[in-house]
Formats: structure tokens, C-alpha cells, sequence
């Protein structure tokens, strides 16, 4: 059942590259159109989403007034990796909702409201509720979930399934990248049409096509990844900075060390760092700085020659070949170095050696992987 790996959040890490081809499989087309004899080629036609569970609700999404995302814990992280992707090709404004604090605020939803609630599980309670709550007001209600027939899959009024397969472990991982490429998907259908957008869309879905076998080069980071977590696993605690795409990626990967390793950590907005965070630096503190290579990249240049100047133990997550973060950063900080895709993609990367980082800290500090204490896969009561 296991397929030879030790634990099920091992096997789902490892499941990745496949996983996220499911996803795909059958909606995205990236192969050009040859043209017929005599025909002009048509650049324009060439790539193409479909999302069948979606396709005639998009003329309507696109009138409504905004989209909201209602998600918890790590698929709330997924809609924020993809907040930005929405904002800028599906050109909407997107609101991000904890689904127990929109209902503990009672928050304002109208009815031209396009409410998006992901779900791994989709029988996640206080997700059901919130539901409940948008459909009441009257919004269109969209689902996101990786379980077919699922309670949240049967009550909104269309959505797309993220086909990660079966998810046993307690911890999220492979829907956690399913869900982002599905958003993405979703803005990028939202934007079909716009011939302005149309070079930055092709440039997505081409990346898109990328993402298995550099998820297959990024898991050859696994020794690299058990080593790493021998040095940390005595530490107390453990804090990831980013920004931009990554903040998703620096809040979901300190989520994934405290829950099934147990050690303290938390993800940092790399922004926010002079609002108080950088009091705790000091030459104890393992930190980890995801500094791809994107629009942020003089301001994460600048956050990381400020932790350097307090001594932290940097632990920099970069692209591949970067020599500025290794002459920036000196010998003694430690590279996790990735292979580059879009940037709105990249966190889809940034993610998987942090995920294996976790489990082998879990490993290491003797906990158990798959069923963490005190949690449960689906959270069915609030
Ligand atoms: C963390 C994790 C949880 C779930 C959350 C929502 O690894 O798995 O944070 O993401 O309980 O669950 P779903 O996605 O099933 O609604």
C-alpha cells in the first residue's frame, strides 16, 4: 500500500510529480494546432484550459463583483499562493477567507459574491458552514476539493476536482500542489480572452508543462533534505521567511513542521520583518529565507544582508546557480537550490524540499508521521 516508502506523507511527497499531472491531465493543452494545408497559423489558438466542470459558469464569474477564497489551514495556503496569479491575469479583486473567521465575524457576502471554497478533504466543517453561509446570501458557490461526491463537491453549484489521488496522511502535501495548479488554472480559463494577457498566459501554461520533471529534480534533493534535518532536529524552534508568491511558501512549510514534527516554527511575511520579528534573530535561530528568483528579489537581497548582519544561521532556499545568494550569504550559509519556473509557479516548487525536510525532521525527532497527535485528516466538527 505504501509502494515501497516507509510512511504515507513519504509516498504522497514522492507521488508529486504524477500527481500534479492528473491535475492537468485533459484540461490543459500545450501542443500546437498544426495548421492544415493552406491555413494560417493562429497563435492564439494554441494552448488552451478546460475545465468541464466549470466551462459555463465562466461567462458569469467573470461579471461578478469579486472572488472570495474560503479555505483553512493548508489549503488556505493554497489560495494565498494563488492570490496574486487571480488579482493579475483573471483581473478580479480576491478576498481570502479562514472559514471560522468569516463565520465568526459574520462577514459581508452579496449576492454577485463568487465564493471558491477549497478543500482537500471537502468534508471539512467550519469550510461546510461557511458555505452554507454564502449560498444563503445568495452568492455562486464554487468548489475546489480532491474527494469526488464529497460534501462541499455536492453543495456548490459547480467546481473543479483537483485529481491528486487519494491523500492518506494526516498532513497535507500532494493536494496542496494539485490545489494551486488548479487555481491557477482557473484564472487562467478566467482570462481566455484577453489578448493583452495572452503572452504572460502562454508563458503559464508552458510552465505548467515543466512542473512534473522538475518536481522529479527537486525530490533528488531528498539526502540533501535528511541531512539538513540532522543538523536542525535539536532546535527549539525554527522560523521561514518570505514574500510575494512565498509567503504561502513560508507559512505552509513552518505549518508542516509543527504539525508532524513538533518543533516550534513559524512563517514569517519577510515585509513585516522590522515590525518585530527581527528581535528574535541572533546567531541560535535557524532561519529559512525562500529567495527564488522573482519580482522581490532586491527586497529579499536586502532581508537576507539584514539576518547576516545579527549572525542568523541562514538558510537560504534559492534557484539553481544563483551565485549572488552564495556571495551575499558567505560559505556558512546553507543553499537549498531549485530549478526555475514562472514565478507564480515557483512556490509549487519551493514547497517539496521543505515538505521532505519536515518528515525527516519527524523521522529524526522519533514522532509519528501519518497520524500527528491531537489531529485528524478531516476536520468534520468546528
Ligand atoms: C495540514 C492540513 C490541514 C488541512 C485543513 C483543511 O497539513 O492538512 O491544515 O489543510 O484541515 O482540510 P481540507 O483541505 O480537507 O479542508
Amino acid at each position: 500500500m505504501k509502494g515501497g516508502y516507509e510512511h504515507y506523507m513519504q509516498k504522497e511527497i514522492h507521488e508529486q510529480p504524477e500527481s500534479i499531472l492528473q491535475t492537468m491531465r485533459g484540461r490543459v493543452k500545450f501542443s500546437r494546432v498544426v495548421p492544415k494545408e493552406g491555413e494560417a497559423w493562429d497563435p492564439y489558438t494554441e494552448r488552451r484550459i478546460k475545465l468541464g466542470g466549470l466551462a459555463e459558469y465562466i461567462p458569469t464569474i467573470r461579471r461578478g463583483r469579486r472572488l472570495m477564497f474560503v479555505a483553512c489551514g493548508t489549503s488556505y495556503h493554497a489560495c494565498l499562493a494563488c492570490r496574486q496569479t487571480m488579482e493579475e491575469i483573471a483581473e478580479m479583486p480576491v478576498s481570502l477567507e479562514l472559514a471560522s473567521d468569516l463565520l465568526d465575524r459574520r462577514a459581508p457576502i452579496f449576492r454577485d459574491d463568487m465564493c471558491v471554497f477549497v478543500s482537500q478533504s471537502g468534508e471539512t466543517a467550519d469550510t461546510m458552514q461557511a458555505l452554507q453561509y454564502a449560498k444563503d446570501k445568495g452568492a455562486l458557490c464554487i468548489g475546489v476539493t480532491n474527494t469526488v461526491g464529497s460534501a462541499i463537491a455536492r453543495s456548490t453549484h459547480c467546481g473543479v476536482h483537483i485529481n491528486a489521488g487519494c491523500e492518506i496522511g494526516v498532513a497535507s502535501t500532494k493536494a496542496y500542489t494539485s490545489q494551486q495548479v488548479a487555481i491557477t488554472m482557473m484564472a487562467l480559463a478566467l482570462c481566455e480572452d484577453s489578448i493583452r494577457l495572452r503572452a504572460q498566459r502562454d508563458a503559464i501554461i508552458d510552465s505548467l508543462g515543466t512542473l512534473p520533471d522538475k518536481i522529479r529534480a527537486v525530490l533528488k534533493l531528498d539526502s540533501k533534505m535528511l541531512e539538513l534535518a540532522e543538523q536542525l532536529k535539536g532546535e527549539q524552534s525554527l522560523l521561514v521567511f518570505g514574500r510575494g508568491y512565498n509567503y504561502a511558501t513560508a507559512l505552509e512549510a513552518a505549518l508542516k513542521v509543527k504539525e508532524v514534527a513538533l518543533m516550534h516554527s513559524e512563517g514569517i511575511l519577510a515585509g513585516e520583518m522590522k515590525h518585530g520579528p527581527l528581535a528574535l534573530v541572533d546567531e541560535h535561530l535557524p532561519i529559512i529565507v525562500v529567495a527564488t528568483r522573482d519580482r522581490m528579489r532586491g527586497k529579499m537581497l536586502s532581508v537576507l544582508q539584514q539576518l547576516r548582519a545579527r549572525g542568523a544561521q541562514l538558510i537560504v532556499l534559492c534557484n539553481k546557480g544563483d551565485s549572488d545568494i552564495q556571495d551575499l550569504c558567505g560559505k556558512s550559509c546553507r543553499l537549498i537550490q531549485v530549478p526555475e519556473v514562472v514565478e507564480c509557479l515557483q512556490p509549487i516548487i519551493n514547497i517539496v524540499p521543505l515538505q521532505l525536510l519536515s518528515y525527516h525532521l519527524t523521522v529524526l525527532r522519533g514522532f509519528n508521521v501519518d497520524q500527528p497527535r491531537n489531529l485528524a485528516k478531516s476536520v468534520t466538527v468546528s
